[in-house]
């Protein structure tokens, strides 16, 4: 029997050797690129590509005697600025925002928070800084006072988080493997999480990804635990994989780089399912391979074939007198089914003259280069 793989690569390795012998170098494909010309033309007049440039800035404008503003509209015409203007931060890590006024002329800059408050000053910028943060809920604000008296502050927004102590996985009454078709519910329970406001879930049955679900309108600050769950209903996709369910708090752009992603243990489930066929209605086969049709099913299903209405054994090695209807009768545990499939056996003629194609290409390459 003919071996097309094998020849050629046994032909190749001849060419390779042949190839590395005339000429002893080794095989390299990337060459340096000679200067481009381009490089040596004389710089373009640039101004005319830049974008307009920011006005030159205008000098500090003099203290205003007047009044900053009454409280109520202050945080618009306030000019106070906070760095980080927005603070996540996890519960006990600690916190470093500097408030500066933007121009001089407050005889008094300060912090309005109930956690280590520095004392108030007379210079441009006032630091609070925390070693651990300790509240759940904080609303600090820096203030500033003017000399007739007037005030003028902004709020800090602070977010303080706690990544799920722990995430689990488990089916609403229901133990054992599943049933394809049914339905059941699974619950994804979040353990300890704050805020759970920014808390998200996607549940798995394998790679896939199930649905994605945010809890609702909860402002609770503190950790909670918070139950999701998702109807589901497997199928053979199913048999097998793990279902999982990934808990993620979403902190935004203030947030840290990686956002804490808690994923709960899989929970391996078998799904009982099938018979499903995966057979064409015209099934072709070589001469000398064997009669087969994918019956899935878990368990696997039984698979009897019968040809004019008696049950036939399969040849391991059909021939022309294998061809004509069928009927697959195919029972597993949730039923039963019946399929007519009409098979086609294929004469092996062919398969050789495809090997001398091959063959006679390989040699006239090897002529090709000991012409060169
Ligand atoms: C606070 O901000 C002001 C204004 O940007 C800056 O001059 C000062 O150095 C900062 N202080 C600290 C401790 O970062
Ligand atoms: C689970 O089963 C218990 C006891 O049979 C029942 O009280 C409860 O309502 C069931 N829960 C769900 C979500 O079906
Ligand atoms: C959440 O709040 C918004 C606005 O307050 C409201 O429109 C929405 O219906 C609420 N959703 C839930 C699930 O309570
Ligand atoms: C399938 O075919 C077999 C054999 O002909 C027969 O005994 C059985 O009743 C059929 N089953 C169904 C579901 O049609």
């Amino acid at each position: 029997m003919c071996v097309p793989g094998r020849s050629i690569t046994l032909l190749l390795l001849l060419l390779l050797h042949l190839f590395g012998t005339a000429t002893s170098s080794p095989v390299s494909i990337h060459t340096r690129a000679p200067p481009l010309p381009a490089q040596i033309l004389p710089p373009s007049p640039l101004p005319a590509i830049l974008p307009s440039l920011p006005p030159p800035p205008v000098s500090r404008p003099p203290p205003k005697p007047t009044s900053v503003g009454d409280p109520a509209d202050s945080s618009s015409d306030c000019p106070l600025k906070m760095s980080p203007s927005a603070l996540v931060v996890r519960f006990g890590d600690p916190v470093t925002v500097n408030c500066s006024a933007a121009r001089i002329g407050f005889p008094l800059l300060g912090w309005e928070v109930p956690l280590e408050a520095p004392p108030a000053t007379t210079g441009q910028y006032v630091v609070w800084s925390v070693p651990s943060m300790t509240e759940w809920s904080i609303k600090p604000a820096c203030y500033a006072l003017s000399e007739e008296g007037g005030q003028c502050d902004i709020d800090l927004v602070v977010t303080v988080y706690q990544p799920p102590e722990r995430v689990s996985l488990s089916l609403v009454n229901h133990t054992g493997p599943l049933l394809e078709g049914e339905r059941y519910t699974l619950q994804c329970t979040v353990h300890n999480v704050a805020p759970v406001e920014k808390l998200a879930v996607t549940f798995y049955s394998g790679g896939r990804a199930l649905a994605r679900l945010r809890s609702g309108n909860n402002t609770e600050k503190t950790p909670v635990t918070k139950v999701f769950t998702l109807d589901i209903s497997p199928g053979k996709a199913d048999d097998g994989a793990e279902y999982r369910c990934e808990a993620r708090l979403d902190l935004g752009p203030e947030g840290p780089e990686h956002p804490p992603v808690v994923a709960s243990k899989p929970l391996g489930t078998a799904v009982l399912f099938g018979p499903q066929l995966d057979c064409p209605t015209k099934l072709r086969v070589r001469e000398g391979e064997s009669l087969n049709c994918e019956v899935a099913g878990n368990p696997q299903p039984v698979v009897t074939w019968y040809r004019d209405g008696q049950v036939v054994a399969l040849p391991a090695r059909s021939d022309r007198k294998h061809a004509g209807k069928y009927t697959i009768w195919t029972k597993g545990l949730l039923g039963q089914k019946n399929f007519t499939v009409e098979v086609e056996v294929l004469d092996n003629s062919g398969t050789s003259s495809i090997c001398n194609q091959h063959f006679i290409l390989a040699v006239s390459l090897i002529q090709t280069i000991f012409w060169l």
